[in-house]
């Protein structure tokens, strides 16, 4: 079986090619990631609009790439997958556009995949990891904790009552001068840091939900620069207040991961698999730190290698044929989705949250 995966819900193009191979590591036969992250720089962010004109110029030539590296053609296509949403919704319509294009062409199935879906179950594609499992997803838009219990069956735990820990890092980064985009570069700078130089809160730790919070963590670290004179910072400033970020986001995700174990184990005694997913979990601090949690809690870690926790259509294309297997495909007027929760019964955040 072979399934073309499209993601264009951000700010990558991606096309790949996957199989339903045994072997977890043939099921990759081609994917390919353009950035636009030269696109966005001056802007210091990611521009909706610039991001679906950049979409709409690379799309063609990016499936292109991916057939020819997989060594195919269409004609070799048994479906089509295509981020559906949550995202840019100027993107999202380019991806699903293309995907329905060539799947009515070719007269092959269409999935609409959910983009977190895509992240959820990208350990699948590269191991063999059963379900039920404990996931930590934290990317730019979204920072949630959730029991993964099949295709398509999710129960959130927890969640944001504001920023994204993705988006944390970014704007973090923007604080300290460090540029776009935000989360390398705080790791980056981070290296050697001093963590307890500067005082900085562990927002939401304790609490009994599992929910996260990061407003005050950064209005902190405005402080402290402010305090500092602004920019630009000087010697080992950025350096410390960097690692100091990066500890206080790190310590946050294990007591609310902590408490997600124990909901976990509530509901699913005797199962022991966490995993991290999404472009956060390329960071090694906090890979090390829920590596500890993992450890002392007699659960596995699983974190996909760094290419497929950041926006790739790999995944998709993976999510898409774990779907077509169960026979769940999309019709043809499939309605792009700016907006679409893996979890739509979970109880809203936002009430239960304390903007600390
Ligand atoms: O999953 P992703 O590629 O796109 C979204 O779906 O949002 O995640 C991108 C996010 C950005 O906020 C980026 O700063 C963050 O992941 N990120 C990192 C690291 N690499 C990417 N954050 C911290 N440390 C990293 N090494
Ligand atoms: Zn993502």
């Amino acid at each position: 079986m072979l399934v073309l995966g499209i993601e264009t819900s951000c700010d990558e193009t991606a096309a790949a090619v996957v199989t339903d191979a045994e072997i977890p590591a043939a099921r990759i036969r081609a994917s390919v990631v353009l950035s636009q992250i030269a696109d966005h720089a001056p802007y210091e962010g990611v521009v909706p609009e610039v991001a679906a004109r950049a979409h709409l110029a690379q799309i063609d030539g990016i499936v292109r790439r991916a057939l020819d590296e997989a060594k195919i053609g269409f004609v070799d296509l048994d479906a089509v997958a295509a981020t559906g949403g949550p995202g840019l919704i100027g993107g999202v319509i380019v991806g699903v556009m293309t995907a329905k294009a060539i799947a009515a062409v070719r007269d092959i199935p269409f999935i609409a995949v959910n983009h977190l879906e895509g992240h959820a179950l990208t350990e699948r594609l590269t191991g063999t990891l059963e379900f039920p499992f404990l996931l930590l997803l934290v990317s730019g838009g979204h920072c949630q904790l959730l029991i993964v219990e099949g295709v398509g069956k999710y129960m959130r735990l927890g969640t944001t009552v504001d920023d994204a820990m993705g988006e944390a890092f970014d704007k973090t980064a923007k604080l300290l001068g460090l540029g776009f985009p935000g989360g390398p570069a705080v790791e980056r700078a981070a290296k050697g840091g001093d963590a307890s130089r500067f005082a900085l809160p562990r927002p939401m730790i304790g609490r009994p939900d599992c929910h996260f919070s990061f407003s005050g963590l950064k209005t902190a670290v405005r402080r402290h620069v402010e305090t500092l004179g602004g920019l630009p910072l000087h010697g080992d400033e950025a350096r410390d207040l960097a690692a100091g970020f990066q500890a206080a986001v790190a310590d946050a995700a294990l007591d609310r991961t902590k408490r997600a174990v124990e909901m976990f184990r509530a509901r699913h005694n005797g199962e022991t698999h966490l995993v991290i997913a999404g472009g956060v979990a390329a960071n090694s601090v906090l890979r090390a730190r829920l590596g500890d949690l993992a450890t002392t809690q007699n659960f596995t870690l699983h974190t996909p290698p760094p290419a497929l926790c950041t926006d790739n259509a790999a995944m998709i294309a993976w999510a898409g044929l774990e779907r077509l297997r169960l026979g769940l495909t999309d019709t043809l007027d499939f309605k792009p989705r700016p907006r679409w929760p893996l979890d739509p019964d979970a109880a809203p955040a936002i009430g239960a949250g304390v903007k600390a």
